[in-house]
């Protein structure tokens, strides 16, 4: 498995084996969340699930528990190395409900319509989300449930300003916008449901926050920031030697717990309807 086939131009992350398992160690960070996300919204017991953007696989395989053996879930990325990961994580755990196809969703044909559609901090990629989710909605079971979970990265941040923390949370910013990734994209899910003619969303929204030396998110930032050099260094936006993976999560640690302050991850925005249209 490597970063070759069907790269998606403008994903900055890539999908080297390193990113691959970063996503998954991410994912599982933020699994509680969607977990909640998907009860609130409805995922249950033997649904057939369509999951946009899989990547290493962490939404199908939660979307997976919930559906239980009586249900299927249908994982699709862009990215062959991904889907070869994902397949191999679900084939290692013997679950054998759950599939994973490359290609854009948007496009696919699948000759069935599921009861659920999802996905996770991918719709911030697609060019036009509004033509994204009205293309994906065809898939959609009319009384289904759409569901998706996106960040909204201007939360990201501390407090007391930590300037090594906000500096590494401003070159991640300025990475994702310059490829054209759109990084307030959870704020903006309920007008694109709306403009795609669904049914007005529910929302709601998570943050990760903590202070001390224990807390997750410096090694969640200094992560993203590490799979995003390559990208600063070709935009101009940071070099390695500004970023300094080695010591980055350290030295955002001792300002914070230094300030006795918080730092708080992206937020995650969840909206959530049923049906595919305002009737
Ligand atoms: C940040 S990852 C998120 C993966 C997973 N949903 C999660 O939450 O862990 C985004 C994934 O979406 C995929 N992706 C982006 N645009 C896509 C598109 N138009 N069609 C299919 N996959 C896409 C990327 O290849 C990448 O694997």
């Amino acid at each position: 498995m490597g970063t070759e086939a069907m790269e998606q131009p403008g994903y900055a992350l890539g999908h080297s084996e390193h990113e691959l398992a970063r996503l998954s160690r991410q994912g599982q960070i933020f699994l509680p969340f969607t977990r909640q996300l998907f009860d609130q919204a409805g995922i249950g017991s033997g649904m057939h699930v369509l999951d946009v953007g899989s990547g290493a696989g962490d939404v199908s395989l939660l979307a997976a528990e919930l559906v239980g053996p009586e249900g299927r879930v249908v994982g699709v990325d862009c990215a062959e190395a991904a889907v070869a990961w994902a397949t191999a994580r679900v084939r290692s755990q013997q679950i054998e409900h759950v599939d994973f196809l490359v290609g854009d969703p948007a496009i696919i044909e699948f000759g069935q319509q599921f009861d659920a559609i999802v996905g996770r901090f991918v719709l911030m990629y697609y060019p036009d989300p509004v033509a994204a989710v009205r293309t994906l909605a065809r898939h959609l079971h009319p009384n289904g449930v759409m569901v998706f979970q996106e960040f909204d990265m201007e939360y990201l941040g501390t407090h007391p300003a930590a300037p090594t923390f906000e500096r590494a949370a401003e070159w991640m910013r300025a990475a994702f916008r310059a490829t054209g990734a759109r990084i307030r994209l959870g704020a903006e899910l309920y007008p694109v449901f709306v403009s795609a003619g669904l049914p007005r969303p529910s929302l709601r929204m998570d943050i990760l926050i903590g202070g001390g030396a224990e807390f997750q998110g410096y090694g969640l930032l200094a992560a993203v920031l590490e799979s995003l050099i390559p990208v600063m260094e070709q935009l101009g936006i940071a070099t390695a030697a500004d970023i300094n993976f080695a010591t980055l999560a350290e030295r955002m640690r001792d300002e914070v717990v230094a300030a006795k302050g918080v730092a708080l991850s992206p937020a995650l925005i969840g909206a959530w309807c049923r049906g595919t249209s305002l009737g």
